[in-house]
């Protein structure tokens, strides 16, 4: 009797904390451990990143790339190594992704492709990847075009996708919805693939 009840408290309290936390207002901790990384040249995949991993109690790694991406030269030059699906150096990681049950790799998209940076990543870290989840940030081009590769490279399917174009990172409640939904998939409570 005393097991029922205790059951029935954590089945409402549980209830209690997955309606607050679909709402978008709490914070819940996964039930496995995620590791959020992402490049990002301007901010917009950094946002996302970690937003979601706020949410999620993730870890969080930033890749830094070694080439010099400014002006205008470094941005055609990025736009062009992207395209022609070269890795790039990149710096020193922290985490090691064999110690996380999901990694979550955000990249903006440069030239219709993922950056060289996290191309780098995942080329350098796929014999330590275990599950995988993508997300992507752009102008326009939307993550479909995008995770097949991602997902050919690490050579796992995602466990969850999603995109954020212009539009989406500038309308905060879209914007809000999103991360949301992406971080309740990843927590384990939703199947969230777009
Ligand atoms: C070199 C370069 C190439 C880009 N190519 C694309 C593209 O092919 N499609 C697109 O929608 N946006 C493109 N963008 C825009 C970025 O994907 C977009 O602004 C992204 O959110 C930037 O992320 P960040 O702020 O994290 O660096 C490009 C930006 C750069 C710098």
């Amino acid at each position: 009797m005393k097991l029922r009840i205790a059951v029935a408290a954590l089945a409402l309290l549980m209830g209690g904390v997955m309606t607050s936390f679909a709402k978008g207002g709490a914070t819940m901790p996964a039930k496995r451990k995620i590791l959020v990384v992402y490049y990002s040249k301007t901010g917009n995949t950094e946002k996302v990143a970690k937003d979601v991993a706020a949410k999620l109690n993730a870890d969080i790694e930033k890749i830094t790339d070694l080439t010099d991406r400014s002006g205008v030269m470094g941005y055609l030059r990025g736009g062009r190594d992207a395209m022609k699906k070269r890795p790039t150096e990149i710096g020193p990681l922290q985490k090691n992704p064999a110690d996380y049950d999901i990694t979550v790799i955000g990249t903006p998209v440069w030239g219709w492709n993922m950056t060289p940076a996290v191309r780098a990543y995942i080329t350098k870290t796929k014999g330590q990847l275990k599950e995988v989840a993508f997300f992507t940030t752009a102008g326009g081009t939307k993550a479909e075009k995008i995770v097949p590769s991602m997902e050919e490279l690490s050579g796992k399917k995602a466990y969850a996708w999603i995109g954020f174009v212009g539009g989406d990172l500038k309308n905060a409640k879209k914007y809000d919805e999103k991360v949301n939904d992406f971080a309740t998939a990843l927590a384990g409570q939703g199947t969230y693939l777009p």
